[in-house]
């Protein structure tokens, strides 16, 4: 295999692009990448970057040492069936970031014995700031491995878990963790409002004060409950926010939100899968 594997992407939508971005910012060939998706005119833009595009997911994935599964998880049985005889004959990497379809569906639509990744991914992907759960099943080598965390970390971190029911987990961090924040803020512009600030004012402050404890958590080398006892002063101001916090029990709050969130994600896998 030269420096740089073929790629092939089944499905061309926001995840598939976040990917293909992150990836060509970073120097990989475009003209080692081909996409297919049903429209072929939707791919105009990656065929303009270099990219070899197709309607035909049989087409795409010739000749690819990984193939990345990007389409919606409901789509993917009646996607891989057909793909099933050249799984076969290549024997290809498979990297799916479809949510809750375990590797032992996919392996089995493909007619088995693959190698599979999957991947769950979240949403700041799109801003090369994503956050990447990722489960090998056995057929992955090592080599395997890190070439799946080579495409992957075009989006933002990389973290194996080794139990593929781990995937609930990382879906209720990080998966869905984004939302939480975004609900956060919002609560915080709404408030700051009240008090008096304009939206804009209210706004920048929260996004910027969100920036700024990510990036000063992930510099620091004390933990995020050490930080946040260090911006609580003895009867001071921040203090009175978080007892306030505490006293109608944000970590229960954020424990059910996560249970339910895991819940659901262990429900939609069976809803979808073949396991
Ligand atoms: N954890 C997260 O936050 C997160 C975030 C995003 C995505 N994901 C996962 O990423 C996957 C993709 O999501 P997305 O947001 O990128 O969806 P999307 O934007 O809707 O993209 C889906 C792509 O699949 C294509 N497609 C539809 N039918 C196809 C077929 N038969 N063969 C080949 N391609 C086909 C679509 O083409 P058309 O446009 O022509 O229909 C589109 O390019 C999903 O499985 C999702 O679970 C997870």
């Amino acid at each position: 295999m030269s420096q740089h594997p073929t790629l092939a992407f089944i499905g061309a939508g926001n995840m598939a692009r976040a990917i293909i971005g992150g990836l060509i910012s970073n120097g990989f060939p475009a003209g080692k990448i081909r996409a297919s998706s049903p429209t072929v005119s939707k791919l105009a833009d990656l065929a303009s970057l270099g990219l070899f595009v197709s309607a035909d997911n049989n087409e795409a994935m010739q000749s690819a040492d990984i193939v990345v599964l990007a389409v919606k998880p409901q789509m993917l049985k009646a996607v891989l069936q057909p793909l099933a005889t050249t799984a076969a004959e290549n024997k290809p990497l498979f990297i799916s970031v479809a949510a809750g379809i375990t590797s032992n569906s996919i392996n089995q639509w493909l007619g088995g014995n693959q190698a599979i990744v999957r991947c769950m991914p979240n949403t700041p992907a799109l801003v090369k700031m994503g956050a990447n759960g990722l489960f090998a099943n056995a057929q992955v080598s090592q080599a395997q491995r890190a070439q799946a965390e080579n495409v992957l970390s075009a989006t933002g971190l990389t973290l194996w878990v080794e139990q593929e029911d781990q995937l609930h987990a990382v879906t209720a961090v990080s998966g869905s963790g984004p939302a939480y924040y975004f609900l956060f803020m919002e609560a915080m512009i709404t408030a700051a409002q009240k008090q008096g600030l304009t939206k804009e004012v209210a706004t920048q402050l929260t996004l910027q004060t969100a920036r700024g404890a990510a990036e000063m958590a992930l510099l620091s080398d004390v933990d995020p409950a050490e930080l946040r006892r260090r911006v609580c002063s003895p009867n001071g101001t921040t203090e009175q926010a978080v007892l306030s916090f505490q006293a109608n029990h944000l970590d229960i709050l954020v424990d059910n939100a996560m249970q339910a969130c895991a819940t659901r994600s262990i429900e939609m896998a069976k809803e979808l899968g073949d396991d």
